[in-house]
């Protein structure tokens, strides 16, 4: 899993930023992304991924929260169509470089994928808590980015969709696992075969939301989450992170183990800040 680095690599410059069609503000313990290309519907490259992965591996130490939301009325249109062409998007590979002639390799449009897959996988991180603030469509990478956030604030225009089977693809942006473990297998075959759109009262009641609120009432709704967030203890909230991650995969005894580490490290800390004279 992406972790962030010793600031050896410099965060994306405002040119890079714009190249990958993102905004990225971050104050004190809180960075938003936006992903911005309005006339697009807010449709997003590899490029687009790969600057997510570098936005996650260079955040300062500070962020706790992460806001990741769309441009305008809605999130993301997915990946841009044109990506599937052979001349790709704006020069940026193409999704199908070199595979009808054969001069790429699976192994390389594997690794290519794993780099993409980067961008998805840093939003996990048991240190930062991210939250998608999700208005009008999440297509396909659009719906995988949402999946990767620990905490889904839906507006009540909200549609998510996974359209890669109607395209002759599979959702490859590390979305399946959560849309399982959050619906289970059957309803996941189910919204993702039909590619159907689901909407968010829908989603609220299969677990795919968290909150649903009217769309003016977005921005408030998200802010209240992330002052909820920081509320918290930052070394208690990354433990039981950890936790609960870890959770679904372990038995009940291997669990009340991890429980009992994960406890008995944060005591020790408490204790020892409580000698210092900091508690
Ligand atoms: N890639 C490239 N361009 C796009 C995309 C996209 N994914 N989505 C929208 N656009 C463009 C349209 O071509 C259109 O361009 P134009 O103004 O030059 O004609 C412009 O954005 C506006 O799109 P509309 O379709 O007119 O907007 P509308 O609000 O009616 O519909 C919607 C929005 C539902 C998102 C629709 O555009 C759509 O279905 N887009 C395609 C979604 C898709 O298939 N994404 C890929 C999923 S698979 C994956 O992400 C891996």
């Amino acid at each position: 899993m992406a972790q962030a680095t010793n600031g050896t690599e410099p965060p994306p410059t405002e040119e890079e930023l714009s190249a990958a069609r993102l905004r990225l503000a971050v104050e004190g313990p809180v960075a938003r992304v936006t992903i911005s290309r309005p006339d697009r519907r807010n449709a997003m490259t590899g490029r687009t991924w790969t600057t997510l992965a570098r936005i996650g591996r260079t955040l300062p130490d500070d962020v706790r929260v992460v806001v990741i939301d769309g441009d305008g009325d809605i999130f993301s249109a997915g990946i841009d169509l044109g990506m599937f062409s052979p001349e790709g998007v704006d020069g940026e590979r193409s999704m199908v470089a070199g595979l009808a002639d054969g001069t790429s390799g699976e192994a390389e449009v594997e690794d290519y994928i794993a780099g993409l897959q980067e961008g998805f996988l840093w939003l996990r991180r048991p240190d930062l808590v991210t939250v998608a603030a999700v208005r009008g469509h999440a297509i396909g990478a659009g719906f995988q980015l949402a999946l990767s956030c620990d905490i889904r604030i839906l507006a009540d225009d909200a549609q998510l969709c996974m359209k890669e089977p109607a395209l002759g693809l599979v959702p490859d942006l590390t979305g399946t696992k959560p849309l399982v473990d959050i619906v289970g297998v059957n309803r996941a075959v189910e919204i993702c075969l039909t590619a159907r759109r689901v909407g968010a009262e829908e989603a609220r009641d299969l677990g795919l939301a968290e909150l649903v609120v009217a769309a003016d009432e977005l921005p408030g709704a998200v802010d209240d989450a992330v002052a909820a967030l920081l509320a918290t203890n930052r070394e208690a909230a990354t433990a039981t992170k950890a936790l609960l991650q870890q959770a679904a995969g372990n038995t009940l005894g291997q669990q009340a183990e991890a429980e009992r580490r994960a406890q008995t490290a944060r005591l020790t800390a408490l204790a020892r800040s409580t000698a210092r004279g900091e508690g």
